[in-house]
C-alpha cells in the first residue's frame, strides 16, 4: 500500500462519515473468503457471542493477538479499566483455544508512567490457570522515538503462553552463523558446531532484532498505524506454532496487515 496524504480516521470525523457507506462490513458482521477460508468480522474481541459466530463451533491452535497498548495512539483508560477489559478478551480467547494451542499477545510499556499496562497485565494473565507463560519476546522497533535524556524506546512485547503442549517447529533467522571453532566428539570423530548444525543461520530468541519493522516503502503499511507488525513476525510465529491445516484466532487487530 501507498503511504497516503489523508490522515487518520479517527482524527478526521467529516471524511470517516463520508467513508462509512462504502464499508462493505458492518458491526456485528462476518465475511467469508470463498477461496481461502478465511473468516473476517467486524466484531468485539470481548464479546462471547461475537467470537462465537466467528468460530462456527470450531477451535483454534494458535491466536496472535494484538490490543491497544493503553498508550499513546488510543485513548488512554485506566489501568485498571484497560486491565478488566483485557482479561474479557483473554477470557474469550481461551475458551476458543484448543486443548494444545498457542497464544501470543503483543504489548508495549510505557516508561513515562511505571512501565504500564505490561506488569498489571502480566499479573492477570496469572487468573487463567490453564495458560502457561513460556516466553518474553522482545522485538525492536526501529521507528523508535529519541530523546538526548534517554535511551531510545525501540521494543515492542510480545507475550508468549501455552494451553497443554502446542506445536512448536524451530524457526531459523537469515543471519549465517559465524562462530565457529566449538568442538565435540560424535560417533568418535570430532566435529565443528556448524557441522553438527541444523541449519547454516541463527536461530531467533526472544530478542528480535532481524525483522524490519514496517515503515512507509513496505507494502504491507498503512498510513497511521503505529503499531502496525510486520508480516515477517506474523509469519514466524504461524510457521513455529501451528500446522498448514491449522485454525488461527486473531481478534482485537487491524486486518490489513494479518491478512
Ligand atoms: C495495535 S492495533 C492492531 C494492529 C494490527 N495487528 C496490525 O498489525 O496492523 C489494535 C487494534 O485493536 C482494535 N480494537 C480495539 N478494541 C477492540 C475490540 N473490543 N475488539 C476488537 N478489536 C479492537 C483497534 O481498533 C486497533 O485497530
Amino acid at each position: 500500500m501507498k503511504n497516503h496524504p489523508m490522515d487518520r480516521l479517527d482524527k478526521d470525523p467529516e471524511i470517516r462519515e463520508k467513508l462509512l457507506p462504502f464499508c462493505r462490513l458492518k458491526n456485528g458482521e462476518i465475511w467469508e473468503d470463498p477461496i481461502c477460508g478465511h473468516r473476517i468480522g467486524c466484531l468485539d474481541a470481548a464479546s462471547h457471542e461475537d467470537i462465537e459466530l466467528l468460530m462456527k463451533g470450531e477451535r483454534a491452535t494458535l491466536s496472535i493477538q494484538d490490543p491497544p497498548y493503553n498508550l499513546i495512539a488510543f485513548e488512554k483508560r485506566s489501568v485498571q479499566a484497560f486491565i478488566d477489559w483485557c482479561r474479557k478478551w483473554v477470557d474469550t480467547t481461551e475458551q476458543t483455544l484448543a486443548d494444545d494451542s498457542a497464544l501470543y499477545i503483543w504489548l508495549g510499556a510505557d516508561q513515562e508512567n511505571g512501565f504500564q499496562p505490561l506488569p498489571e497485565f502480566m499479573m492477570m494473565m496469572r487468573e487463567f490457570k490453564s495458560l502457561k507463560s513460556r516466553s518474553f519476546i522482545t522485538m525492536r522497533n526501529q521507528r523508535g522515538y529519541g530523546t538526548r535524556h534517554n535511551w531510545m524506546a525501540v521494543r515492542q512485547e510480545c507475550l508468549y503462553y501455552a494451553k497443554g503442549i502446542p506445536e512448536f517447529a524451530v524457526q531459523y533467522t537469515e543471519i549465517p552463523k559465524i562462530l565457529r571453532g566449538y568442538y565435540k566428539e560424535v560417533n568418535g570423530e570430532k566435529t565443528e558446531n556448524l557441522e553438527r548444525s541444523k541449519s547454516p543461520n541463527i536461530r531467533p530468541g526472544n530478542v528480535w532484532v532481524d525483522i524490519q519493522q514496517v515503515f512507509y516503502r513496505m507494502e504491507e503499511n498503512v498510513n497511521g498505524c503505529y503499531a502496525q507488525k510486520p508480516l515477517k513476525c506474523i509469519e514466524r510465529l504461524a510457521l513455529a506454532s501451528s500446522r498448514e491445516e491449522a485454525i488461527l484466532l486473531q481478534i482485537s487487530l487491524d486486518i490489513q496487515a494479518p491478512l
